[in-house]
């Protein structure tokens, strides 16, 4: 949710900032804009900072600037708004009323309006309706020499939540930053300094970084850089080495992000499964969690906390934990979870699931519980995440980068880390050695049998192409398949504005058949268990009504390919392995009907990737 990019070195910032920009455009794509300080000796009237701004996605910007615009020394910012509407003057970065200091921000400055009252009485003039040109006025009604210094001044006033970069036009390659509630990373170049809201906008020029913790402040030039804690105490800086290459956040031939990272995903779920799958033992092992046997033996129950798709995988990873381990287990809504005052019982394992490890709901839910005395593991995805560096231990899931807003690949990498947490804690207590080796053998073969389901592409592009304008939808799936259910609603809601919602197929009589009718497809998720003759049922009542039936069933079920009016037929997989196989044709569905409509799928409206305000 919104995206920061700095450069100090010896090359022309404004190209790198836009670069950087691009690779953060996933962040937020309201509207972008860079500021730049200009080197060489200024001409009349000519300003010090070189300051652009546009909004419309990261091309606009591009467009809008110089090729050989000067000046080594730049912050960028891409938007995704929450104070003040859409436009070029809401747009950062925003500067002070003297022109010489430009700041970006990300988060949310809950006391601005009191600020900008007292400013204004101080002689500032505000540009904008947002936040975070407070921060601008701030800074420069502090200044006297030293932008560090007048930051760190500022921040003492401001209440809320923030990444912020600052230049100032006196200071020749000098970028300040500081961090409280939204991430921040300085990028260790040689020779050369960047600073980043996301690792994405640093891969393409250094492998080195530093994450920076809350209330820290970096202040950096080409040659070096330091930070120092709330109370200016120097922090000793500890490097690390992003593994992510850069092709990974390269389409490679696909025509989106999306597609590349919905097929991708029979190589992420063996990433995520590899290394940690004990065929002698017929156990998993997930070595992040840092839990003893002894300890694994003592939890009572689970507590997933979650926010969107990564809710959904815990909604599964709870079914199988209590069907299959037999421990309670339960997935809340992050942002319900810690305003309802929680009890926070002993013995409970609490895994706070998040792809991008920065969501702020996920987050504060997660440090509500670790106050109360819990302690949370993270299943996350970014390394080096909030979530990930906060959490008591936990897993990653090794999907890679995952840049298109709606999650996909992270979602079945989500999956595998719970059927491993699930095997482990299961060889713990009732499961027998043999059980374990036949579950790990059913998912071992998951990736291909996901591959196999993707074969579908063009079957389903055609079923796409035939409904994806009717207006709403209803998705329906029973026991572990009613998480998919809900996700494979979010997904197409969230990329082609189609409404749609998901249900247990078993609650649609309880109310939601009144929206049935021939203009509101259901799409049926059908289990091979004991609860396919039940959702069979259901199908039979949707199609007395008039209702069209797009039916997801195990190959070769001819009695739901001859129920339905379209049949997406999945790979034969173990009952409690289906979410693997039915997911995959889902995000497919949502895909197409998204390009018939023309969505953008990579970029859907008002929404932004890893959302860091509440
Ligand atoms: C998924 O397609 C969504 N974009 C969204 O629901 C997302 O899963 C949610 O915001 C949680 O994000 P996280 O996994 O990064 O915490």
């Amino acid at each position: 949710m919104c995206g920061i990019v700095g450069y100090t070195g010896p090359r022309q910032a404004s190209r790198i900032l836009v670069e950087g920009l691009k690779r953060l455009e996933y962040r937020g794509y309201d509207s972008a804009g860079i500021a730049v300080r200009r080197d060489e000796p200024l001409g009349d009237g000519e300003a010090p900072l070189s300051v652009i701004k546009r909004i419309g996605k990261i091309a606009e910007l591009r467009q809008a600037v110089p090729k050989d615009l000067p000046g080594t020394c730049g912050i960028g910012h891409t938007r995704w708004a929450t104070h003040g509407g859409v436009t070029d003057a809401n747009a950062h970065p925003h500067v002070d009323g003297s022109g010489r200091i430009a700041i970006v921000h990300n988060g949310i400055i809950e006391n601005s309006a009191a600020l900008k009252e007292m400013l204004e009485k101080e002689g500032a003039r505000f540009a904008s309706e947002t936040d975070s040109e407070v921060i601008a006025h701030l800074v420069a009604y502090y200044y006297d020499g030293d932008l560090e210094a007048a930051l760190k001044a500022a921040l003492g006033h401001l209440r809320g939540t923030y990444g912020i970069a600052a230049i100032h036009a006196d200071e020749p390659g000098r970028i300040v930053g500081a961090r409280n509630g939204s991430p921040l990373v300085v990028g260790v170049g040689d020779g050369e300094m960047l600073l980043a809201s996301d690792v994405t906008a640093l891969l393409a020029h250094t492998a080195s970084v530093v994450y920076l913790n809350d209330g820290e402040v970096v202040s950096m030039t080409p040659a070096e850089f330091r930070i120092s804690d709330g109370d200016d105490r120097a922090v000793d800086p500890k490097i690390d080495t992003i593994t992510w290459k850069l092709d990974a956040i390269e389409k490679e031939g696909f025509s989106s992000y999306m597609e590349k990272e919905i097929f991708e995903q029979p190589e992420s779920i063996d990433r995520a499964l590899s290394g940690r799958m004990n065929q002698e033992y017929g156990s998993a092992k997930l070595g992040g969690l840092n839990l003893s046997k002894k300890e694994l033996h003592a939890i009572e129950r689970v507590r997933v906390i979650a926010a969107g798709t990564s809710w959904h995988a815990g909604l599964v990873g709870c079914q199988l934990l209590e069907s299959v381990a037999r421990l309670p287990a339960q997935a809340e809504l992050a942002s319900e979870l810690r305003y309802r005052n929680p009890v926070v019982e002993p013995n409970s394992l609490y895994l706070a699931v998040s792809q991008s490890g920065e969501t702020a709901d996920t987050l504060y839910a997660m440090r509500e519980i670790q106050r109360r005395g819990g302690s949370v593991l993270g299943v996350c995805n970014v390394v080096g995440s909030t979530i990930a560096r906060e959490s008591d231990g936990g897993v990653y899931v090794h999907s890679g980068p995952e840049i298109a807003v709606a999650s996909t690949k992270a979602f079945t990498s989500q999956l595998a880390a719970f059927y491993l947490m699930t095997l482990s804690l299961a060889r713990l207590h009732d499961m027998s050695h043999h059980e374990g080796q036949r579950f790990l053998a059913e998912l071992r073969a998951i990736p291909e049998a996901v591959r196999a389901s993707l074969a579908q592409r063009d079957a389903i592009q055609a079923i796409a192409k035939r409904y994806a304008r009717y207006r709403d939808f209803l998705f329906l799936g029973r026991g572990i398949l009613y998480p998919i259910a809900l996700e494979g609603a979010l997904k197409l809601k969230e990329i082609s504005y189609i409404h749609a919602e998901g249900y247990a197929s078993g609650e649609i009589k309880h109310g939601p058949i009144a929206l049935v009718s021939p203009e509101t497809p259901s799409v049926f998720l059908v289990s091979n268990d004991h609860l396919r003759e039940k959702t069979i049922s259901n199908i039979r009542e949707i199609k007395a009504r008039g209702g069209p039936v797009i039916a997801l069933a195990q190959e070769g079920d001819d009695e739901v390919a001859g129920l339905a009016d379209e049949f997406i037929p999945v790979p034969t997989v173990g009952s409690r392995f289906q979410p693997f196989v039915m997911v995959p044709p889902l995000q497919l569905l949502s895909y197409f009907c998204a390009l018939e409509l023309g969505r953008n799928v990579d970029q859907p409206r008002n929404l932004a990737k890893s959302v860091t305000v509440e």
